[in-house]
C-alpha cells in the first residue's frame, strides 16, 4: 500500500474519532453514554466515514467541517448495526474489534437500548449540521433512512437471518450482500456528494452508488473469506461465525480462490466508474478500494 495514502487513512481515522468523542461527551448522565462510547470509539477501520470525507473532496475544495456531522452519524449507525449483529438472538458473538461485544460486557437489555440510541443519535446529528443547507440535510436524511433501513442495511439483515435455508444463488446472495453491507458504503458516497452539493446530478448519483454497490459486494465476500480463514486475534472477532450459525455465504457457492477472485472483479469494476473523477495522482477512492481488496482485518 501506498504511504501517503496510509497518511490519508490515519488522518480521516483521527479527525473522525475526534469528532465522535465530541458528539459522545456529557452523554452518560444515565449510564447509556457509556455503553454507547464503549462500542463507538472502540477502534474499528472508519471505512464508510472515511469514504464520505473523500467522497465530499471529489466534489467541494471548501472545509471538511461542512462533512463530518454526516460522516459521524453513518459511523454512529455502523456501530448501532455492529452491536445488534453480535447480539445472541442474532449472531451470537463475543468478540468484536479484539475486545467483548457490548452484550459481554454490559447485558443484553443495555446492548439494545445503545444500538437503538446510536441509531436515533445519528440523526440528530446529521440534522443539526449547520455547515450546510436546508437541503443537503433533506437529502441525507433521506438517504440515511433509506440505506439503514427496510431497503437497505436492515432489510439486509433481515435477509441474512434467514439464509441458511433461502439464499439459493450467488445472484441472491449478491442482492444480500449490497444491502447488508453496500447499502452503507452507498450512503457513505451519497452524504459526502450531499455535504457538497445540494443540486445533485442523477449522472453523477448513478456513478458513485455503482462505485459504492460494487465495493461493498467485494467487502463483504473479503468478509465471508475472513470469516474462514482469518487469525480471529488479528480479525478482532471470532473466525467461523457464519457456519456456526449455519450462515449463507459467498463460500456456500465457490471455493475461496474463486470468492477471492470475485473480491477483484467487483474492486476492479468500481475502480472503472470512479476513476474519471480524478485528474491528478492523488485518488483516495481508488487506493481504498486496492487496499480492501487484501485486507486481513
Ligand atoms: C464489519 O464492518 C461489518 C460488515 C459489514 C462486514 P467493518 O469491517 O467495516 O468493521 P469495523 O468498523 O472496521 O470494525
Ligand atoms: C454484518 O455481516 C453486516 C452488518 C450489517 C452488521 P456480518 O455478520 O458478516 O459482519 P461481522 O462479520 O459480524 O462483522
Ligand atoms: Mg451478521
Ligand atoms: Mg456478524
Ligand atoms: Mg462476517
Amino acid at each position: 500500500m501506498n504511504t501517503e495514502f496510509e497518511e490519508l487513512l490515519r488522518a480521516n481515522c483521527a479527525v473522525i474519532e475526534d469528532k465522535l468523542k465530541e458528539y459522545i461527551t456529557d452523554k452518560d448522565d444515565n449510564g447509556l453514554g457509556k455503553v454507547m462510547a464503549y462500542s463507538l470509539l472502540s477502534g474499528g477501520k472508519r471505512i464508510r466515514p472515511f469514504i464520505t470525507i473523500e467522497a465530499f473532496r471529489l466534489f467541494s475544495n471548501d472545509d471538511i467541517k461542512k462533512v463530518l456531522p454526516f460522516a459521524c452519524a453513518l459511523e454512529m449507525i455502523h456501530a448501532y448495526s455492529l452491536i445488534h449483529d453480535d447480539l445472541p438472538c442474532m449472531d451470537n458473538d463475543d468478540m468484536r474489534r479484539g475486545k467483548p461485544t457490548s452484550h459481554i460486557v454490559f447485558g443484553e437489555a443495555e446492548a439494545l437500548l445503545a444500538g437503538d440510541t446510536l441509531l436515533t443519535y445519528a440523526f440528530e446529528v446529521l440534522g443539526s449540521n449547520q455547515y450546510v443547507s436546508d437541503k443537503s440535510i433533506r437529502l441525507a436524511t433521506v438517504a440515511l433512512s433509506k440505506c439503514a433501513g427496510f431497503s437497505g442495511m436492515a432489510g439486509g439483515q433481515m435477509i441474512d437471518l434467514r439464509s441458511g435455508e433461502k439464499i439459493g444463488s450467488f445472484e441472491e446472495l449478491k442482492r444480500m450482500h449490497s444491502l447488508k453491507t453496500g447499502a452503507l458504503i452507498r450512503c457513505a458516497m451519497l452524504l459526502g456528494y450531499f455535504a457538497a452539493c445540494d443540486e445533485p446530478d442523477s449522472e453523477v448519483i448513478n456513478d458513485i452508488e455503482s462505485y459504492a454497490i460494487n465495493l461493498g459486494i467485494a467487502f463483504q465476500i473479503r468478509d465471508d473469506i475472513l470469516d474462514k480463514i482469518a487469525n480471529s486475534d488479528e480479525l478482532g472477532k471470532p473466525v467461523g461465525s457464519d457456519s456456526k450459525n449455519g450462515k449463507s455465504t459467498s463460500l456456500s457457492f465457490m471455493s475461496i480462490d474463486t470468492a477471492q477472485g470475485y473480491v477483484d472483479r467487483f474492486t476492479g469494476e468500481a475502480i472503472s466508474i470512479i476513476e474519471k473523477y480524478y485528474n491528478g495522482t492523488k485518488r483516495p477512492l481508488i487506493d481504498l478500494a486496492k487496499y480492501m481488496v487484501g485486507r486481513n482485518k
